[in-house]
């Protein structure tokens, strides 16, 4: 029986948007962008992906970093990197970025997500899941960055796109909040 190593440690579940993105993307090399205390990146690593899960925040990283030693992980490599960057250093079959691009430097959205392209092999995926702020439902929380009406759609043009919403959600408060949900495999 395979145990349940989010549950194990405390994590949360998989981001529901990653778990349906591995019901058609095969393991492969895939990296976890703001992957926090690693939620995402266990999970894949439990289906069997080979996963870079990457963040600024050092307590975070150090404590993925516990779980990969205390379960003998071979395939989780944690590492300290800030995405402002934009300069990932491999090429991966799946790119994954959920709720993270709002905490962005806003100036370098466009070089963060044309190195993400660039870094994507043929037929491999990303997936980003962000908050927006349009004229009809302005963010309620102080993002630096935030999507705009078909911001993300136009970036990935050229792109199939699998998946592809605006929707809003409503917070335990009551704000509404809308998200961009890209999911898109890059050419052939
Ligand atoms: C809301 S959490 C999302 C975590 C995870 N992706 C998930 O779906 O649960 C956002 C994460 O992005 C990280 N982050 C924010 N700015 C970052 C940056 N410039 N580079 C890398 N990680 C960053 C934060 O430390 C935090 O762990």
């Amino acid at each position: 029986m395979i145990v349940d190593l989010n549950s194990r440690y405390g994590l949360n579940p998989a981001h529901s948007e990653v778990v349906e993105a591995c019901k058609i993307i095969e393991p492969c090399n895939t990296l976890d962008m703001g992957c926090s205390n690693g939620r995402n990146a266990v999970y894949l690593g439990q289906l069997g992906f080979n996963v870079t899960a990457i963040d600024t925040n050092v307590g975070a990283i150090d404590m993925l970093q516990s779980i990969i030693n205390e379960e003998s992980i071979n395939n989780i490599k944690a590492q300290v990197y800030d995405i402002n960057n934009a300069n990932l250093g491999e090429d991966y079959g799946f790119i994954s970025c959920t709720v993270t691009l709002m905490f962005i430097d806003p100036a370098r959205a466009d070089t963060i997500i044309a190195n993400m392209h660039q870094r994507t092999l043929a037929g491999g995926y990303n997936l980003i899941v962000c908050a927006m702020s349009t004229e009809e439902h302005p963010c309620p929380a102080p993002f630096p960055f935030t999507m705009k009406t078909g911001q993300l759609r136009e970036a990935y043009e050229g792109w199939e796109l699998i998946k592809y919403n605006e929707d809003v959600g409503t917070m335990h408060n009551g704000a509404k909040l809308q998200f961009a949900t890209l999911l898109a495999r890059k050419p052939r």
